[in-house]
């Protein structure tokens, strides 16, 4: 089933304090639909489900590897994101593929692992500037997807994100349009690789540059179901705001 969802993708900031704050300032103004999900730090995942615990607020890790345990320096592994309190994981984001180098295969083994482990993933897709500039958005889009999704059983818990690496902290969004036209193509994937109507299901979110400025005309668009938001939110009051226009267009 469809889900409204405003995700905050915190990156590498907040130390603990500063989450547990926006974590109990955000379930004070946070009430019913659209969901909201946060990813905030590793090391801030247990203390901020924690103050979240008697909250509908959803927390999410924004990484992980794809084996259990074993001698993998420096990395967490689904069970241990799972124990300090996650529920969703993002993987693929596009700075994991273009800082550190992952590859849809990679992503694709990390996808089979989040599903094995109860955790809800979200699939992050999005070609750079120079792809789209070659008219190569569909081809990439459609590869990051199928070898993604290759051998996970359709799930309705799977939640895709579409950011275009171009988009991401440039304050430059894909138009509602641009953002539109590509959520259409990847339900018409779901539903080339899942069945007649799956693509309808699925959840798709956006990705890059949302703010409190364009997240309404965004959310117009009938193929976008939320918004996976990067700098904009960081602040309590500025992410309320998204999520109370989200909810205008949206739930009412
Ligand atoms: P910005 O909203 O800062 O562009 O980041 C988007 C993003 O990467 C969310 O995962």
């Amino acid at each position: 089933m469809r889900r409204i969802i405003i995700a905050g993708n915190w990156k590498m900031n907040k130390t603990i304090e500063e989450s547990v704050s926006f974590g109990l300032c955000i379930k004070k103004m946070f009430y019913g639909k659209p969901e909201v999900i946060l990813f905030p730090p590793f090391t801030a995942i247990k203390a901020l489900s924690d103050a979240l615990y008697d909250s509908d607020v959803g927390v999410g890790a924004q990484n992980m590897h794809f084996e259990s345990t074993g001698a993998f320096t420096g990395e967490i592994s689904p069970v241990m994101v799972k124990n300090a309190g996650a529920n969703y994981v993002l993987i693929g984001h596009s700075e994991r593929r273009h800082i550190f180098g992952e590859d849809d295969e990679l992503i694709n083994k990390k996808m089979i692992a989040a599903a094995g482990s109860e955790l809800t993933p979200i699939l992050c897709v999005g070609e750079t500037f120079y792809e789209r500039q070659n008219n190569l958005t569909e081809e990439v889009i459609e590869r990051q997807i199928k070898v993604g999704l290759s051998e996970i059983n359709y799930s309705k818990n799977v939640i895709i994100a579409y950011e275009p690496v171009w988009a991401i902290g440039t304050g430059a969004n894909a138009t509602p349009e641009q953002a539109s036209k590509v959520h259409q193509f990847i339900r018409e994937i779901i539903s080339s690789m899942y069945g007649v109507g799956s693509g309808d299901e699925i959840t798709v979110l956006y990705g890059g540059s949302v703010k409190p400025e364009n997240i309404e005309e965004l959310a117009k668009m009938e193929d976008i179901d939320g918004g996976l938001v990067g700098g904009a939110s960081l602040r309590c009051d500025t992410f309320v705001l998204m999520w109370k226009k989200l909810k205008s267009v949206k739930i009412c």
